[in-house]
């Protein structure tokens, strides 16, 4: 999720690996280190905050010289998922021997397992992370081969890595490995560079190489072998970076927003990653530190959040009526603490915020704390206040979201919040074969969003005929009622074209009277129940001349004649056609604001985090 680089050659290691961070600092982050082999010691300091902290501090330690020689070097922008943002959770990681260091990106699903493994042959750590398991891993398995060491810990690893690894025994190399996470070796003339992203070595070399999946490497100053993690050679081209650094910085996407959409197969496969257990059909989410007895006690769900994520909590409230029987309401964060909400003992508040700073909704936190609820929170950022204050509750392991509309972060919290109602429901009344359906729909979440993506032309053409309007309605119904919301949202922040999402019964009761050729109505009739009353709604809409834009399921040929144009969808169920229907007006939304020339990324008036009241 977030940078790794690494250095070997005549250059001052220390500044190519501090180049490269800074290359990479666009990617969102919490804090920094680096490690550098001099006379056969690893030397590392890291630090929490901007890559400046980590580079003042290298630079003060380093004024009079490093006293040896150092030609190899690794460093690392921590973007956190498991253990707070500190010093002592930044990387690089040493084992416990101090033989190696170790750069990571990614999640290790069963760290936990090695850790206890490694505990029981005496090994200790210093860091909450799961990365610390794989270097120690790394120290264990060692014989005399630094490769064979590598490719034995990384056999059993689950999860997903990318990683740069130095040994003191072995000056002038850097292991690096991938499942999942990217890395690329940058070709120098006697100098070689490794980095998860091609901008943090394209100042020194634009021949590069791309690993694949479970590709390791070896590499010197001169050389790089590489090798499948049987230890087998294999080839991989050389390919010539031809982008504009300028452009690098959102890997060749204009915009933050679009990449951070097309993000969202990988991010949300991150948020589901090890916590789906088909084996009794329901999820595990260790984080909630919920007990069986505690949800089955549950009286009542309060959702509380702001903006996207509180829409998000409108799709969780079916989520736990449907499939957890729990009465659950959504409340607006910034009413939560003013309107005396009723929390008895064994009700449940879920505060979702990707950001885990802002400021209504940690006040809502504090004040169903206060009044003796239970709180868990869905954040995307580690070590965040509300994550912090609520005590327990799930990370969304979104990777950073740079872009100021949210994006992935709200597939991700709807995806985390089906993953309760499922471990809620199969607590309450949702039988084992229920439970292993909707898990399989979980799990199909990201190749349906891969799928979506494959049509963001359409969706492309069909934005850029709508994107003169300056009022548009977005109608849904059921678990589409807070998509349209969302969709309206979305438009709303980026286009600043003006936007309401309505349920589609009540465009009747007053705001059709806004109707005419000039409002385009975009009617979400996915094939879900509820469809054909959405039709109804859109003959309404097409009488006072709208023309109405349809969300509809791949192959239904009914709604053709129901509406001028048509973004289509997977096919999936009620559950999963809010993530899709979002992503597919997301890109709507995009594509109208770029039409129109608009600040994308950071939209006038908007704060990534509203930390004020
Ligand atoms: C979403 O596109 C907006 N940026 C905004 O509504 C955001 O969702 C809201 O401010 C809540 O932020 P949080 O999830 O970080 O708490
Ligand atoms: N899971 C690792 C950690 O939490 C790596 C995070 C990252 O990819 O930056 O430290």
């Amino acid at each position: 999720m977030c940078g790794i680089v690494g250095y070997i050659g005549e250059h001052n290691v220390e500044d190519a690996l501090i180049n490269g961070l800074k290359r990479l600092e666009y990617r969102g982050y919490d804090s920094a280190g680096m490690s550098l082999l001099i006379n056969d010691k690893i030397e590392t300091v890291k630090k929490i905050g901007k890559t400046q902290n980590l580079h003042d501090a290298v630079t003060k330690k380093y004024s009079g010289g490093k006293g040896g020689v150092c030609t190899t070097g690794i460093a690392h922008t921590r973007w956190a998922t498991h253990g707070m943002p500190t010093e002592e959770n930044a990387h690089p990681h040493l084992d416990m021997n101090g033989n190696f260091a170790l750069v990571h990106n990614g999640i290790i699903e069963n760290y936990k397992n090695l850790k206890d493994k490694l505990v029981s042959h005496g090994y200790t750590f210093k860091s909450g992370t799961d990365t610390e398991v794989i270097v120690n891993l790394i120290d264990y398995l060692y014989e005399k081969d630094f490769f064979k060491a590598v490719a034995a810990a990384l056999k059993e690893l689950h999860g997903t890595f990318g990683i740069a690894v130095i040994s003191k025994r072995h000056p002038g190399n850097i292991v690096v490995a991938r499942r999942g996470s990217p890395i690329v070796v940058g070709l120098g003339t006697n100098e070689m560079l490794v980095g998860s992203d091609v901008s943090a070595l394209v100042a020194y070399t634009r021949r590069v190489i791309y690993l694949n999946d479970d590709d390791i490497a070896m590499v010197k100053k001169d050389d790089v072998q590489i090798y499948n993690i049987d230890e087998v050679p294999v080839t991989r081209e050389t390919a010539l970076v031809d982008w504009d650094p300028g452009e690098i910085e959102k890997s060749g996407y204009k915009h933050f927003m679009l990449k951070e959409i097309e993000e969202q197969p990988d991010s949300v496969r991150n948020s589901i990653r090890g916590r789906i257990d088909f084996k009794t059909g329901t999820a595990i989410l260790q984080g909630l530190n919920i007990t069986p007895k505690e949800v089955s006690g549950t009286t009542d769900i309060t959702i509380t959040a702001c903006g996207t994520s509180y829409i998000a909590g409108l799709v969780g409230e079916y989520y736990f009526e449907d499939l957890a029987d729990i009465p659950t309401e959504v409340a607006q964060a910034a009413e939560f603490r003013y309107r005396n909400p009723i929390l008895k003992p064994n009700s449940l508040v879920v505060a979702i915020s990707q950001s885990g700073e802002t400021a209504d909704t940690l006040a809502a936190v504090r004040e169903a704390a206060g009044k003796g609820a239970s709180v868990v929170s869905l954040c995307n950022v580690v070590g965040s206040t509300i994550a912090r204050e609520a005590g327990r509750g799930v990370y969304l392991h979104a990777g950073p979201e740079i872009s100021v509309a949210s994006t992935k972060a709200f597939t991700c919290q709807v995806a985390v919040l089906l993953m309760m109602a499922l471990k809620f429901g199969r607590i309450n009344r949702l039988s084992i074969d229920a439970g292993n359906l909707i898990a399989d729909e979980i799990e199909s979440i990201p190749e349906m969003i891969s799928k979506l993506l494959k049509t963001k032309s359409e969706i492309e053409k069909i934005a850029e005929k709508y994107a003169a309007a300056e009022d548009f309605f977005y109608i849904g119904r059921g678990y589409m009622y807070p998509a349209a919301l969302e969709g309206a949202l979305k438009l709303k922040e980026i286009s600043y074209i003006h936007a309401e999402g309505y349920h589609a019964a009540e465009l009747k009761h007053g705001p059709i009277a806004l109707l005419d050729e000039k409002v385009p109505v975009v009617a979400l009739a996915n094939d879900i129940p509820g469809k054909d009353k959405v039709i109804g709604n859109i003959q309404e809409c097409r009488a006072r001349k709208s023309p109405v834009i349809a969300v509809a399921t791949e192959g239904d040929e009914e709604i053709k004649e129901y509406v001028e144009d048509i973004i289509r969808v997977p096919k999936t169920s009620k559950y999963i056609a809010p993530i899709l229907t979002v992503i597919a007006l997301q890109l709507f939304a995009y594509y109208i604001a770029d039409k129109r020339g608009r600040d994308i990324d950071k939209p006038r008036n908007l704060a990534k985090s509203v930390t004020v009241e």
